[in-house]
């Protein structure tokens, strides 16, 4: 491929993937995460009510991450993974209305890929 027609492949790609994939944003990702989860989470490998999210984007795929976050309980009762990880927890991560919206979801996930090798949040 030339040059000219990789730039405007590029282009065309960064154009449409706002559309397909729902823009992510990892600034508000990171309000709501403080919002939500930081009194359970910390993105470090300590267990606080639930577990260090250190690397959390690299064990588990997106779509594992959108279905976990949409209904923690539903996948803790279908999908063996959760269940393994639920395992040593005694109270669990519940359902949270405002990870009803896919945008919510998705600008979450986008900070964790961000953060989640992070050492001091
Ligand atoms: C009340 C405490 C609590 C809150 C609030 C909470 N979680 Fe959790 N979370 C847990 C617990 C406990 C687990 C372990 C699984 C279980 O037993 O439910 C977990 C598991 C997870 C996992 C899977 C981790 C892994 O290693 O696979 C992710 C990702 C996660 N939570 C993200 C979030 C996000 C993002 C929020 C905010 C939107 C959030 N949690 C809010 C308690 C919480």
């Amino acid at each position: 491929m030339t040059r000219v027609k990789r730039a405007l492949v590029f282009a065309l790609v960064a154009a449409a993937w706002p559309v397909a994939a729902g823009a992510q944003d990892a600034a508000r990702g990171e309000a709501l995460f403080m919002r939500l989860c930081k009194g359970c989470h910390r993105l470090t490998d300590s267990v606080m009510v639930g577990p260090g999210l250190a690397g959390v984007t690299a064990r588990r795929g997106d779509e594992w991450l959108r279905r976990w976050l949409e209904d923690p309980p539903a996948m803790r009762s279908t999908d063996p993974d959760a269940q393994t990880l639920s395992k040593p927890f005694r109270s669990h991560m519940r359902k949270i209305k405002d990870m009803e919206s896919t945008q919510n979801r998705e600008d979450i996930i986008a900070y964790l890929k961000n953060a989640s090798g992070g050492l001091n949040k």
